[in-house]
């Protein structure tokens, strides 16, 4: 039930993979026929990458992941724009990669406008369009959110940075966070009108450690490791052949299957949420119900602490989050939740459900049954609990 942080391999991935990671070893760079035969994988997986978000395939840069796209699209886009302006716009509740890339910029001078995101957790493009000034160079608001899910306005934001580049503001750019929203709702560049979408292998079913930065071609964009001219130019580096094969593969996948996927975790999610909700009372579902990907259930589960309720539910083997992966383990209630406006209590006790494309209707029961009496218990020993009973 954690999707969200990271998916099993599909087998049919690790099919695709495995010749490069047994006999076909060679690096994409060398002229040989080792070589030549690893630059036509990496080529391949690079078409089927850019097919499932309808770019070109010389638009797609290979990374270390999603974090490192991110890294590259926000420090890349500034370092060349920086002369034009250094005011970026973001969103209150974008993922570490990002909140934190712009954190150190702005130690370094750059000022930076966080829009807030109201009760259903989506920003307002009115709030974006009043948030641009002549300075501005970067607006960087996600496509689907990592805690619960909801789908930013993005297409508008790309309609409103097209016209405002149109109108004279010429060194405006758009990027979008989609990691996870890829493979799980269409996506088309052409559409949401981005210069630049950060996307990740292991949030669709492909290995850890891979991910790709689409960049508009005309986008200027200074790079962020130094070294060979892998990947024109744009980030130096020995490609990782077996995981680049991985990923292409699963992303045809993804293309071909996601109406499939898209009604299967909908499914599921919605079978969990009707079960969970008659089964426990003082509950709170965490964003916009009708805007938010199939695939996640974020809960605030009152009187509880979300850490524990995690702990229980992991000694009955079912795994969740609290707020996003990458900050579990500190016991600061979620950014995310809190943006939304609730309480500390709320904010501590959320709980992160995400389904994937091989959870079942039994997997939803069990884990449905292990809330409920996990909740239970904790509450019976809670304080917050009895205070309110008493009063
Ligand atoms: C929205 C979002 N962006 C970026 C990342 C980072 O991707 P990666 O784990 O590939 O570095 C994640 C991972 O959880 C994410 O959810």
């Amino acid at each position: 039930m954690d999707h969200s942080a990271t998916t099993p391999i599909d087998s049919r991935v690790v099919d695709a993979m495995m010749p490069y990671l047994t006999q076909r070893f060679g690096n994409a760079s060398s002229i040989h026929q080792f070589g030549q035969e690893a630059r036509a994988a990496v080529d391949k997986a690079r078409r089927q990458i850019a097919s499932l978000i309808s770019a070109r395939a010389n638009e797609i840069v290979f990374t270390s992941g999603g974090t490192e796209a991110n890294n590259l699209a926000i420090r890349g886009v500034c370092e060349a724009a920086q002369a034009h302006g250094r005011h970026i716009i973001t969103s209150a509740i974008e993922h570490p990669s990002v909140r934190g890339v712009l954190e150190y910029l702005e130690k370094n001078g750059w000022t930076i406008t966080r829009l807030p995101v109201y009760d259903g957790g989506v920003v307002r493009i009115e709030d974006v369009r009043a948030a641009i000034r002549d300075d501005t160079v970067l607006i960087s608001v996600m496509m689907a959110n990592n805690e619960i899910g909801t789908i930013q306005p993005v297409k508008e934001i790309g309609a409103l940075v097209r016209a405002t580049r149109e109108s004279g503001q010429k060194h405006l750019s758009f990027h979008t966070d989609a990691v996870q929203a890829s493979g799980r709702i269409p996506i088309d560049v052409e559409h949401v009108r981005c210069d630049l979408l950060s996307l990740s292998a292991h949030k669709m079913y492909a290995p850890k450690g891979t991910g790709a930065l689409f960049i508009r071609r005309g986008v200027r964009l200074f790079p962020q490791q130094i070294g060979g001219h892998q990947e024109r130019e744009r980030r130096a580096g020995t490609e990782s052949v077996p995981n680049i094969v991985a990923f292409g593969k699963a992303a045809e996948l993804a293309r071909e299957e996601m109406d499939q996927r898209q009604e299967q975790t909908e499914r599921l999610r919605d079978r969990f949420e009707e079960k969970v909700q008659s089964r426990i009372d003082d509950i709170v579902f965490n964003g916009d119900r009708r805007r938010r990907l199939s695939n996640v259930s974020n809960i605030s589960f009152r009187f509880i602490e979300g850490e524990g309720l995690l702990i229980h539910l992991d000694m009955q083997g079912v795994a969740v989050s609290t707020g996003s992966a990458c900050s579990s383990g500190t016991l600061e209630p979620s950014p995310v939740i809190k943006a939304l406006g609730r309480d500390e209590e709320l904010a501590r006790g959320a709980i992160r459900f995400s389904f994937g494309k091989d959870n079942t209707d039994e997997d939803v029961d069990v884990a449905v049954e292990a809330v409920a009496r996990a909740v239970e218990s904790l509450r019976s020993i809670s304080p917050l609990a009895r205070e309110s009973l008493s009063t």
